[in-house]
């Protein structure tokens, strides 16, 4: 077999561990080969590796379930005697492909729970080959025979109890996803190795960090796309080589694998959350500028940023306290001496319009005396807490004085448990968000603090964990949870803990709750927005901030941000304020630091960072209502806000590697300026229509590159039509003062005249305002010079209209509000038509005419 000539860019690596060699590569029935390609494996799968051979396959309308028996030692521990693969048509668009062991039950994760129903498959959009003859099989989309999936001839199946290894050849050099990692957002495929498994990491290039998301979307050359996701919470590492294929091997559980058909990048996104979970509404206030610092050390100090930035106008919406507020790092107490007068500053910020958030570690403290930490007494009452191999409460440390216990959040009473404390603290500080943090879970001893772990026996330990094994700043494998090992349990910690915090907030204030979380897996968006974590404050983490932004809209993550002018070692005035003006408009703004780094709030970093900041965050505002709608339309259809350019233009392959400018939604393109000593940046503006300055209306670019400067870093794309609301012009400015205030509507027409948008509202903080109907939905269109609404429900009040503004205008002659004559102004220069002093109801349709 080997002595067939095989593609260098054909060979599956058959020796992935370090270490490679001949005679191990022979023993496994592999060949070796020497080659000059770089990063090519020398040891790889003979073409055809028989691991196992057909036995049958039924098929009826909604799946096929193929049996195949093993017929080949891969020297791999445990390898299932009889494998299966249900093909599950769950859509025409979704498939499933679970390849399990068909004698034994092994582990499944519970999140997310992946409904049972789906619609009715009429006209399948792919087809599933088997061929008796070999081990694998092919998945082709109907429409244009592209194979979506060839895993034959691609090195086996590769089936054993803690080594399951499979390989499939893509259609298109074209993946995204991946994670959490950092690295542009175009994967590379030059025999690239992610490993994920939670970790409590830094961002930093080829290492696996806080989230695991086996989730990629592959844009397809014709413009079509696809995605896969790996349902597998174990660790594993996912391979790209320039064939191009992809490979996974993970070290336990099944391979679960969803396959979405699209056809376009966005219903990629939209069938994925269908099976992980549609994001959660943001209550309103979330999508405003928030601020923190690990380390503020007081409420005082903490009182005096809050009133500085407010007092500088910048828009402000969202108090945070780290760490720090705590007694001794423990959860659910307030350290009365620094923090005295706590519950009154919380008092002060929500009578000033504003809302609080608090931070909380997953560790519960183990370091006090029986009797004076309730969470532990009550933990160990409620029997909630991860056991050890000995059933005792598993201990390691993490920012608590002498050891730290963990609640088991697949516990049914942890649940409970969680409620109690929330609700006990919040009776005391009356925080409205939870920051959930360091939950990998991270521990800082690597182990337990009694007795060392089982040691980790492993026929294969994914790459980027090798060295240091998996308990590397975690529990030990064997630690236990109620519904399995930590070896299993491990990625789904974070999820587990955002499904119990979402609800006990949701109870304890009666309100949409705002959950920040540091670790993740598919499914947490559904629960908790996420930020990239302990990034530098350097201008490559400024620069990686957008592909890490872009990766969690493909996740199912759309209310994420980084950590704005960087969280480790001290940022500088040039770089806070290019963050300030990029950041300013991620979904999810927060300006946040080190304990160790010098304050970065705007105030403190001086007058050119405060300038910008409030330049760029008064127009964040303004576009609230748009950011909101799109938070509406993610909740309910599964949309993405940030996206990449090839979201909206996949027929454009010049879009396919850009990654240094994002759209919000489909109107909306932001750029930032990314480089040390750069006033402008070149920026790429996709045809067929013209993009316009947001803040002068002059048209920019059409389907080309331009150089642009600091004040038109927000770009409209010409068809849209934007509901804006312009915040107060003096004193502190919030989203509760500026929600009040009458809307605009800016129209930028397309290269016929047309034009349209919608605005979703409502009063932006109750549970379940979109499905108990109390809100209102109006779409806009303008064609042939007239701006029509039609109101799609009307369950909530909305803000009159007070101003239109339409960009690319010939001089007009007349203008009409609902047939009566208005007043304009028209800006020859700027060909901006601009309708003022109009005070419009948006309860009836409307029609402004132009001539
Ligand atoms: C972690 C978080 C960081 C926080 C710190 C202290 O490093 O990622 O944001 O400031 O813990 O709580």
């Amino acid at each position: 077999l080997c002595a067939r000539i095989v593609d260098d860019d054909l060979r599956f690596d058959c020796y992935p561990q370090f270490g490679a060699n001949e005679e191990g590569c022979v023993k496994r029935g592999c060949c070796w080969k020497v080659t000059d390609t770089q990063n090519a494996p020398y040891c790889f799968y003979p073409p055809q590796y028989e691991t196992y051979q057909f036995v049958n396959s039924t098929e009826n309308k909604h799946g096929m379930t193929v049996y195949y028996s093993r017929s080949y030692d891969t020297g791999y521990p445990g390898q299932f005697s009889v494998a299966r693969i249900d093909f599950n048509y769950l859509s025409n668009e979704i498939l499933q492909i679970k390849i399990s062991d068909a004698e034994h039950k092994r582990f499944e994760p519970a999140y997310p729970e992946v409904p049972m129903v789906f619609n009715s498959v009429s006209e399948m959009k792919y087809r599933v080959q088997v061929d008796s003859s070999a081990v694998g099989f092919k998945v082709v989309r109907n429409s244009d025979n592209v194979t979506i999936w060839d895993a034959q001839n691609t090195g086996g199946m590769i089936l054993s109890d803690k080594f399951l290894q499979f390989s499939a050849i893509l259609p298109t050099n074209y993946t995204y996803g991946l994670g959490e990692k950092q690295d542009r957002f175009l994967n590379d495929l030059n025999w690239k190795t992610h490993t994920i498994f939670n970790n409590d990491q830094p961002p930093t290039e080829n290492v696996h960090l806080y989230g695991s998301h086996p989730f990629y979307l592959a844009l397809e050359t014709n413009g079509n796309s696809h995605g896969v996701i790996l349902l597998n919470s174990n660790a594993m590492d996912i391979v790209l080589q320039p064939t191009p294929a992809i490979t996974y091997r993970t070290i336990g559980g099944v391979l679960n694998f969803y396959m979405f058909l699209g056809p376009s990048p966005s219903d990629v996104v939209a069938q994925y959350t269908e099976i992980i979970g549609k994001p959660f509404m943001p209550p309103y206030w979330a999508l405003g500028f928030h601020l923190c610092k690990y380390n503020y050390g007081s409420l005082n100090v903490t009182r005096d940023v809050w009133q500085k930035n407010r007092d500088a106008g910048i828009p402000f919406d969202v108090q945070w306290n780290d760490l720090d507020y705590m007694s001794k790092g423990n959860d659910f107490t307030y350290d009365t001496d620094k923090f005295s007068g706590f519950p009154d500053f919380v008092k002060t910020v929500h009578e000033a319009g504003m809302h609080y958030v608090l931070l909380f570690d997953p560790g519960v403290s183990a370091s006090e005396k029986p009797g004076e930490y309730p969470p532990f007494d009550r933990g160990l009452e409620m029997d909630i807490f991860v056991k050890n191999s000995t059933d005792q409460p598993f201990v390691g440390k993490v920012w608590n004085r002498i050891s730290t216990v963990w609640p088991d959040f697949t516990h049914p009473n942890t649940t409970a448990y969680w409620k109690e404390m929330m609700a006990d603290f919040h009776r005391k500080v009356n925080f409205d968000g939870a920051w959930i943090d360091m939950n990998e879970p991270s521990n800082f001893l690597s182990g337990s603090m009694y007795g060392e772990c089982t040691p980790e026996e492993l026929p294969y330990k994914p790459i980027s964990i090798a060295a240091e094994g998996l308990k590397h700043k975690t529990l030990c494998m064997d630690a236990k949870h109620h519904a399995g090992a930590h070896y299993d349990i491990h990625n789904l910690y974070a999820i587990t803990e955002a499904v119990a915090t979402n609800s006990a907030l949701a109870e304890i204030r009666g309100k949409r709750p705002l959950i920040i979380s540091r670790a993740s897996s598919p499914g947490l968006g559904h629960f908790a927005g996420h930020w990239s974590g302990d990034v530098f404050s350097k201008w490559h983490d400024l620069k990686a901030s957008i592909p890490q932004l872009l990766s969690f809209s493909l996740f199912g993550v759309p209310l994420m941000g980084a950590d704005i002018c960087g969280f480790i070692g001290d940022t500088t005035p040039e770089l806070c304020k290019r963050w300030m003006q990029l950041g300013a408009f991620y979904p999810f703004s927060r300006n946040h630091n080190s304990d160790t780094a010098k304050p970065q709030d705007p105030v403190s970093m001086g007058e050119s960072v405060v300038d910008a900041s409030r330049t760029a965050l008064r127009m964040r505002y303004r576009l609230l209502p748009y950011y909101y709608t799109l938070f509406w339309r993610a909740h309910i259809d599964s949309a993405t806000v940030a996206r990449p350019l090839f979201f909206e233009f996949p027929q454009d392959p010049r879009v396919y590697s850009i990654d240094t400018q994002f759209l919000i939604g489909d109107h909306i393109m932001i750029t930032g300026i990314l480089e040390e000593g750069a006033n402008s940046t070149n920026v790429f503006y996709p045809g067929p229509n013209p993009w316009y300055s947001f803040n002068t209306g002059k048209q920019l670019a059409v389907d080309s590159w331009r150089s642009i400067g600091d004040d038109e870093m927000v770009a409209v794309r010409g068809g849209s039509i934007l509901v804006l609301q312009e915040p107060p012009v003096k004193g502190p400015v919030n989203t509760g003062n500026t929600r009040s205030l009458p809307l605009q509507i800016l129209i930028a027409p397309d290269t016929v005249g047309v034009a349209s948008g919608e605005l979703y509202w409502d009063d932006g903080d109750s549970l379940n305002s979109y499905e108990e109907k109390k809100y209102t939905h109006i779409v806009f269109k303008v064609k042939e010079n007239e701006l029509t609404s039609s109101i799609q429900w009307w369950g909530y009040g909305v803000p009159s209209i007070n101003k239109i503004k339409v960009f690319a205008q010939n001089p007009i002659k007349t203008v009409t509000v609902n047939n009566a004559a208005a007043t304009f102004s028209y800006d020859q220069k700027t060909r901006v038509l601009t309708i003022l002093n109009i005070n419009v109801n948006l309860d009836r349709s409307l029609s402004v005419k132009w001539t």
